[in-house]
């Protein structure tokens, strides 16, 4: 009885996580710059991308920081039933994002970043797109991976957000330079 009231509050909570909460919007830090680098990250690779290519542009960051941390647990791809491989079985999970979105009227240009995951988008990346208002922006996607490429990921999120103007993203490593990010933008015609 104990076991099946544990499975039940187990499902109710993985149920609520995936729910979207709606949060106010505010100003990231600013340094005057048109461009925005957004990323998420759940173990450290994109985030160190993220700082780089913000470095390299003098832009602006923002963190898309979950509202329930992704545990080890949570990430382990090899476990069908934990919270990634839920999350990824359900196409219309959107897990929530602690804090205030950014405000994005400064911004021109937004560069988002994420981890491919099980060869597509982390949910809490579309989750950010469908939130924010991306009308008129230019946006591009960086990643990092295994080793996958980009799959259908960007091509998912342009329909997410239904805006905007998005360019080709590219994969990177966490051994990528500041100089090698500033080229790749400077390839999609995105200057500081
Ligand atoms: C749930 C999960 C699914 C993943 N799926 C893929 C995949 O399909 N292809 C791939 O090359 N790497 C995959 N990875 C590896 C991550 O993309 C890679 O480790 C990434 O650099 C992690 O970025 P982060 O440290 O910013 O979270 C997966 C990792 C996790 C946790």
């Amino acid at each position: 009885m104990l076991k099946k009231i544990t499975a039940v509050l187990f499902a109710l909570m993985l149920t609520l996580s995936c729910l979207p909460i709606a949060v106010a919007e505010a100003q990231p830090a600013e340094t005057g710059s048109h461009i925005l680098v957004v990323y998420f990250s759940a173990t450290g690779t994109t985030k160190g991308v993220a700082e780089k290519l913000a470095e390299g542009l003098s832009a602006d960051l923002y963190e898309i920081v979950p509202e329930a941390p992704y545990t080890d647990a949570d990430l382990n791809y090899n476990d069908r039933k934990s919270r990634t491989s839920i999350e990824t079985d359900d196409p219309s999970c959107r897990p929530a994002i602690a804090g205030e979105l950014p405000e994005l009227k400064s911004y021109d240009t937004i560069l988002i970043g994420y981890p491919i995951w099980w060869g597509d988008v982390p949910r809490i990346i579309s989750n950010f797109v469908e939130q924010v208002n991306l009308t008129d922006k230019t946006l591009a996607v960086f990643f990092t991976s295994g080793g996958s490429g980009l799959g259908s990921s960007m091509k998912h999120l342009e329909q997410q957000a239904g805006a905007g103007a998005w360019l080709e993203g590219k994969r990177f490593s966490a051994r990528t330079t500041v100089e090698e990010l500033k080229n790749w933008a400077a390839s999609l015609g995105i200057q500081p």
